[in-house]
């Protein structure tokens, strides 16, 4: 006899894992938009210290990092949820917001996590293509917003494009909503768009109290193998979320780590420059073989291959031991979503590129 599972498990999606790394050697991991870097010495040190005090539960509260988020954000460490990565945060504002008869309104193609929000709550879907510089269309989107919509999510920049919107453009989004709409804007990449300073999205909480931030210390802090991220958000949104989740959800060396990131903002400031640099350097590699990417605000780019085979473009980069996402996966074929890496790995990348195309050409 076999399990019987719940309904809504046919409607939930496999998130797109990236190619396997079975293909062996030393690889380049240019897939899951991570950083290249490993953590600062002083996180290192403060993980090393948590370790001797594993055999206690983690604050519940969190307290800690929240407080030292409510200093950098100048708010209080009531407006603020910690979760076991930001993906733990948005699957419970699913929780607490959706249920069947409600919508969810969302770009697409946009983060590969959104559609659980919908499959899980039973709540409909309503998708928005973006517009033809693969931005958001957000007056399409506002003009499917009604009585029955609860969640809206707005990716700046946007996974996997990584096109980004000024931040004055999403305010008057906001302000032009209707209040009952719970407009979760999702800023894991914020740190690295040249549109805005990140501290510039932090007003819009005060101005909109249906305006939730979402962050990550995933991506820019290089934590996102101890899952930690957070949102700024109303008290109510924040307690809701807590009560939904366990209350040991985020493990004791993610809150330390976190917490001792912070401290370092040097390095983030740093690392951005890192990217940026390479960013001009493979976005023009990769226009001077006449491949066309969109205008990158973030630590990845989304190529575009035209009329190329790009099962077969990922499958020969896999051989040659460098992992890539393929569009198809990510809402739309006929595209390579590559993070920006090391100097080294990214020319890497360009070589086998070369030597893939080759052999799989345009118009073949
Ligand atoms: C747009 C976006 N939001 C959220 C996340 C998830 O971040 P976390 O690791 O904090 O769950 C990602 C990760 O790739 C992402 O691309």
């Amino acid at each position: 006899m076999s399990l019987e599972f719940a309904e809504r498990m046919r409607r939930i999606p496999q998130y797109p894992a990236a190619e396997t790394y079975e293909y062996g050697g030393e690889l380049v991991k240019l897939a899951s938009n991570e950083t290249a870097w490993s953590p600062h010495p002083a996180v290192m040190e403060a993980i090393e210290r948590q370790l001797q005090d594993l055999n206690r539960y983690p604050d519940p509260d969190r307290s800690v990092l929240r407080q030292r988020l409510a200093e950098r954000l100048e708010t209080t460490p009531a407006r603020i949820a910690v979760g076991n990565g930001s993906c733990d945060i948005l699957l419970a504002a699913g929780e607490v917001l959706l249920e069947p008869g409600a919508e969810i309104v969302y770009a697409w193609p946009s983060f590969s996590m959104y559609p659980h929000l919908a499959a899980t709550s039973g709540a409909r879907a309503v998708t928005v293509p973006l517009d033809s510089d693969a931005r958001h269309d957000l007056e399409a989107m506002a003009r499917e917003v009604t009585a029955a919509t609860r969640i809206v999510l707005v990716c700046n920049p946007n996974n996997p494009t990584a096109t980004a919107l000024p931040i004055g453009e999403i305010d008057a989004f906001v302000g032009s909503l209707p209040r009952h709409a719970c407009v979760i804007l999702d800023e894991a990449y914020v740190e690295f768009s040249t549109l805005q300073d990140p501290g510039e999205s932090l007003a819009l909480v005060e101005r909109h109290p249906n305006l939730v931030i979402l962050r990550t210390f995933s991506k820019v802090y290089g934590l996102c193998g101890l899952r930690v991220g957070y949102a700024l958000c109303a008290e109510d949104f924040r307690s809701a979320v807590d009560r939904v989740r366990q209350p040991f959800a985020v493990n004791s060396l993610a809150q330390a780590a976190a917490a001792e990131a912070l401290l370092h903002q040097d390095e983030v400031a740093r690392r951005v420059e890192r990217v940026a640099v390479e960013r001009l350097h493979l976005d023009g590699e990769l226009a001077s073989r006449g491949l066309e990417t969109s205008d990158s605000e973030a630590n990845f780019c989304w190529v575009s291959l035209g009329d190329r085979d790009e099962a077969a473009i990922l499958r020969g980069l896999a051989e040659r031991g460098v992992i890539v996402r393929g569009g198809a996966d990510l809402g739309e074929e006929g595209y390579l979503r590559v993070t920006y890496g090391t100097r080294p790995e990214n020319d890497r990348f360009l070589e086998a590129l070369d030597e893939v195309l080759a052999q799989v050409p345009a118009g073949a």
